[in-house]
């Protein structure tokens, strides 16, 4: 989502030479030659394949300054730089044109969304956009030379394929939520500690006011309703037990004022909105997707309003949060009767309910890996003087695939004894586990629930696309709609292993 917001207005960024971070300068933009390049000719095309355009010269080419890395050393020109393609078109971070080269902390390539690059020697690394991966549309032949570098930083929900051993192995760079990943954007939705800090809450006695007019003590505010997480199965079960003021579409018990109307399902932060829904002592905060780590906005804008969020999505939210008091953890209690008796207890109790938001004082916020990461992350979020994650994980494949060229060629001349051994992603990477019912067990569901007719059935079919893509890739297909055939042999096989 929040990378949608920023399709199609990327532009690199200015150059920090302070900061010695990641750069990237508007060095050139060259084209690819436009002779279609024949199947299997591959091995031959190579050092013609970036002529600079012609308005621009060579000498033009190399004329221009390029700001460099502390640790960049690298002088050569672009003909001689490897090639990462990235292989979603629509999420190309540069602009204008269709080719760059960029100069990153330790070393230079050149970045194209021109897919004439797919089967070239000095094509590096292939870059996809998780979202808009698919298995039967993927570059194949599989070349031994070349990566796959993944990109997702979001739900799972919208491409369970990454979710399964088969799938993401197929993958040797991974950037994601979770933070063991390649290159962790699993605090991709908070822009900084001070957007924890401020503003500050609505003061209890205003917001105990509120609850003795009529406000309920909880706000749900949903409208994207069939989803993997299940999550108004869940909020129907509690709604029997505590007052919950339900704007959105989903379960909808209230109507927003009407000059909140348009934003009720923005995920923008008008000011007049955002006091609206800062006068709730608890926000019900479920996201769409079920996965370690996967924290959004639902999390982080309770807790920024001042807010009690009252969570489910990553099961290891606790290692995030300002301090060890700060959030109610929905499958922390046995029962929506459970969590609706302790939000009670906590509505009724000002000086327990209070400690929920002492992380409002700076002093408050303990937790040493959020501060530490928060610190150390080199990427920005709306933050013009710090690289974006999309071009900060560009530049981490850059390196790294630099870093790998460098060592087959000091093995293959016998300097090194080793090769570079092969790094590629695993379940820890991403990993989301089966949709589970918001609410009781699956064996309970009738046939005919909508849920049920969904999201399972999309976890295993993407299970067989994975299965399907790694067989293509092991036969050394050419051609990715032959997908469906071997996801039926694969199927066929089993059938037979089991009789
Ligand atoms: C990249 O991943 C593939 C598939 O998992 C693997 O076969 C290959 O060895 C990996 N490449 C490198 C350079 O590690
Ligand atoms: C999976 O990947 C993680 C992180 O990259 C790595 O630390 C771990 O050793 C890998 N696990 C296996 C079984 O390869
Ligand atoms: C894979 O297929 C390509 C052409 O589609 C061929 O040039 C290449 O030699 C094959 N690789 C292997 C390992 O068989």
């Amino acid at each position: 989502m929040l990378l949608s917001s920023l399709r199609g207005r990327l532009v690199p960024c200015v150059c920090l030479g302070v900061l010695g971070l990641l750069c990237w300068v508007w060095v050139s933009f060259a084209s690819l030659a436009d002779e279609q390049l024949p199947l299997g000719a591959w091995e031959a095309v190579d050092h013609t394949a970036f002529e600079p355009q012609s308005a621009l010269s060579e000498m033009e080419f190399a004329s221009i300054s390029s700001y460099r890395g502390p640790g960049n050393n690298d002088h050569r020109s672009n003909k001689e730089l490897p090639i990462l393609l990235w292989w979603s078109g629509g999420l190309f971070p540069h602009f204008p044109g269709d080719t760059e080269r960029i100069d990153c902390a330790k070393s230079s390539c050149l970045v194209t969304s021109n897919r004439k690059v797919q089967l070239y020697k000095r094509t590096a690394s292939i870059i996809f956009y998780g979202t808009d991966f698919r298995a039967y549309e993927a570059p194949l032949p599989r070349l031994q030379h070349q990566t796959w570098a993944l990109f997702h930083e979001e739900s799972p929900m919208n491409n369970y394929f990454l979710s399964h051993g088969p799938g993401i192995r197929l993958f040797n760079y991974t950037a994601t939520f979770r933070r063991e990943s390649d290159y962790p954007l699993t605090l991709q939705w908070l822009p900084s500690l001070d957007y924890l800090l401020r503003p500050t809450a609505v003061p209890l006695e205003q917001k105990n006011r509120l609850r003795r007019e009529g406000l309920a003590p909880v706000l749900y505010m949903q409208s994207h309703c069939d989803v993997p997480s299940n999550r108004d199965r869940y909020v129907q079960e509690l709604m029997k037990y505590i007052e919950v003021d339900s704007y959105g579409k989903c379960l909808n018990n209230k109507q927003m004022p009407d000059h909140l109307e348009d934003t009720s399902t923005a995920t923008g932060e008008d000011p007049h909105f955002m006091s609206f829904v800062a006068r709730y002592k608890f926000h019900l905060a479920l996201e769409n997707g079920v996965c370690p780590d996967y924290m959004t906005e639902k999390l982080w804008r309770p807790l920024h309003q001042g807010c009690v969020p009252v969570y489910r999505g990553s099961a290891v939210v606790a290692d995030w949060m300002p301090n060890e008091h700060s959030v109610i953890i929905v499958d922390d209690f046995p029962s929506p009767k459970a969590l609706a008796d302790f939000i009670k207890h906590l509505d009724e109790n000002d000086e327990e309910y209070e400690k929920y938001l002492q992380f409002k004082n700076p002093k408050s916020i303990t937790n040493a890996k959020l501060l530490e990461s928060l610190s150390t992350r080199e990427w920005g979020v709306n933050d013009m003087s710090k690289p974006n994650y999309l071009n900060g994980f560009e530049c981490y494949v850059c390196d790294q695939e630099n870093a790998r060229l460098t060592a087959e060629k000091a093995f293959k001349k016998g300097q090194s004894g080793e090769p570079a051994p092969p790094k590629m992603a695993n379940n820890s990477h991403m990993g989301c586990p089966l949709p589970q019912p918001g609410f009781g067990e699956v064996q309970d569901l009738p046939e005919d629930d909508g849920w049920l007719q969904i999201w399972p059935q999309d976890y295993w079919q993407s299970l067989d696309q994975a299965e399907g893509l790694e067989s293509l890739i092991r036969h050394n297909e050419s051609d990715p709609s032959l997908l469906w055939k071997h996801i039926q042999n694969i199927a066929m096989s089993r059938a037979r292993g089991q009789r």
